[in-house]
């Protein structure tokens, strides 16, 4: 089964063949030296982490792939290939012949097949049902590498691979659903007409689902998802609302026994959301932000030590602040914002003394500032 390893792997060997190419050429057609090209390319060959020993044992043909790249890196080097060429003199003419012809059917046999290709190669292979669970993790990965340039995304939309990926997040194998959501959303992100196409799918509701998995790795993925199907998407910011994302939201930010990275990111899309609330301002504004137990869910972040959480929760608390269904006393009463931006102030300054965390935490106590300040406005105290 073809794999974009296995083809990337081919395409190393080819520039490696080709630089062997040049350089036989070179040797036949003049004896002199022209060598900076070939140098060029097997810099390039390195420079791609490849580890390559020198080798340069000419014996008029190769046996394997191996030693073709062997005999062409070793006579990259200049010192190296005025000795090939001399023993090139010494090679048969039919010695000679025979090595091009070897490395023309590898060019041949190599030919690099295109991405749109190589995603519906890993498309067959997601429907066949009888594909090996370790195969379908493989053509997954792989359409994670191939859908992020937006024209293969876009492909990909067109010709119906997300749908085959979509039914993927009902798989039985925990993998195999958090797989599909990276590539869903990976797919999305940015990209309105792939968004457009995976809501309509209805990849949404299970998706939000998903952010319940026991598997921290599964939620991550399935929230990163949600987060990039809805992000600038009025529509799918309207789905999310009538499939109770915001419910699991509120659950994931207010649960402390759960991952911090899932956390982090459940925060970080209120903040979004609250922003795109506020630049569309002829929208209704929703519910949820006059909801206080949802407020509360977000205040209450803000002395979780954890900088990154505490940031992205001060972030997302001073873009509801500058909204028109924000009621201050709501956060002051109920969500207690006055004492907790209190209490993170001491926490701050303790972070301070740690020369680890000194500039991240001035970072976030200069953000916290502002925060005091508005809020206060807000409440009409200055
Ligand atoms: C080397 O070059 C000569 C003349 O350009 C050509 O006739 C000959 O076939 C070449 N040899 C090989 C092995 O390509
Ligand atoms: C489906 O996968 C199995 C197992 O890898 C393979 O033997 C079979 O040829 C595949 N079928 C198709 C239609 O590709
Ligand atoms: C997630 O799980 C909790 C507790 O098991 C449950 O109350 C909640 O409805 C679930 N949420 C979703 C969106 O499935
Ligand atoms: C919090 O998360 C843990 C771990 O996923 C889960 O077992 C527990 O039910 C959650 N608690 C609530 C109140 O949802």
């Amino acid at each position: 089964m073809p794999t974009i390893y296995f083809f990337r792997c081919l395409l190393l060997l080819v520039v490696i063949s080709l630089v062997g190419c040049s350089i036989a050429e070179k040797v036949n057609s003049s004896g002199g030296i022209v060598w900076s090209t070939a140098r060029d390319e097997a810099e390039l060959v390195e420079d791609s982490g490849v580890v390559i020993g020198e080798q340069d044992q000419i014996d008029g043909g190769f046996s394997s792939l191996d030693g073709m790249l062997h005999w062409a890196i070793g006579h990259s080097d200049p010192a190296t290939l005025k000795e090939a060429a001399k023993d090139a003199e010494k090679m048969s003419l039919d010695e000679l012949q025979k090595r091009q012809l070897e490395l023309k059917e590898l060019v041949e046999k190599l030919k690099m097949p295109s991405d749109a290709k190589l995603m519906q190669i890993a498309i067959d292979d997601l429907k066949n049902s009888s594909l090996s669970l370790e195969d379908r993790h493989r053509a997954l990965q792989e359409l994670l590498i191939l859908v992020e340039p937006i024209d293969n995304a876009n492909d990909l939309s067109k010709s119906g691979g997300l749908r085959v990926v979509a039914g993927e997040l009902n798989h039985d194998d925990t993998e195999v659903r958090k797989l599909a959501a990276w590539v869903l959303g990976k797919a999305s992100q940015n990209n309105p007409i792939v968004q457009e196409q995976v809501l309509e799918l209805g990849a949404l509701t299970p998706l939000i689902k998903m952010v319940n998995s026991s598997s921290a790795e599964e939620a991550v993925k399935a929230l990163f998802a949600v987060s990039a199907l809805i992000r600038n998407n009025i529509a799918g910011q309207d789905m999310f609302y009538a499939a109770h994302g915001y419910i699991m939201l509120q659950d994931v930010m207010s649960n402390g026994s759960l991952d911090i990275k899932l956390r982090r990111k459940a925060v970080f899309l209120v903040g979004d959301l609250a922003e795109s609330q506020l630049q569309n301002t002829e929208k209704d504004e929703l519910p949820i932000f006059k909801d206080r137990f949802f407020l509360k869910s977000v205040v209450d972040l803000i002395v979780v030590l954890d900088l990154d959480l505490q940031e992205k929760a001060l972030t997302a608390i001073q873009t509801l602040l500058q909204l028109k269904s924000i009621e201050p006393r709501i956060l002051k009463e109920f969500c207690g914002l006055e004492e907790a931006l209190e209490r993170m102030k001491l926490q701050l300054e303790e972070s301070m003394a740690d020369e680890y965390k000194r500039d991240y935490a001035a970072d976030v106590e200069s953000i916290r500032g502002e925060v005091e300040v508005i809020f206060r406005q807000k409440l009409g105290l200055l």
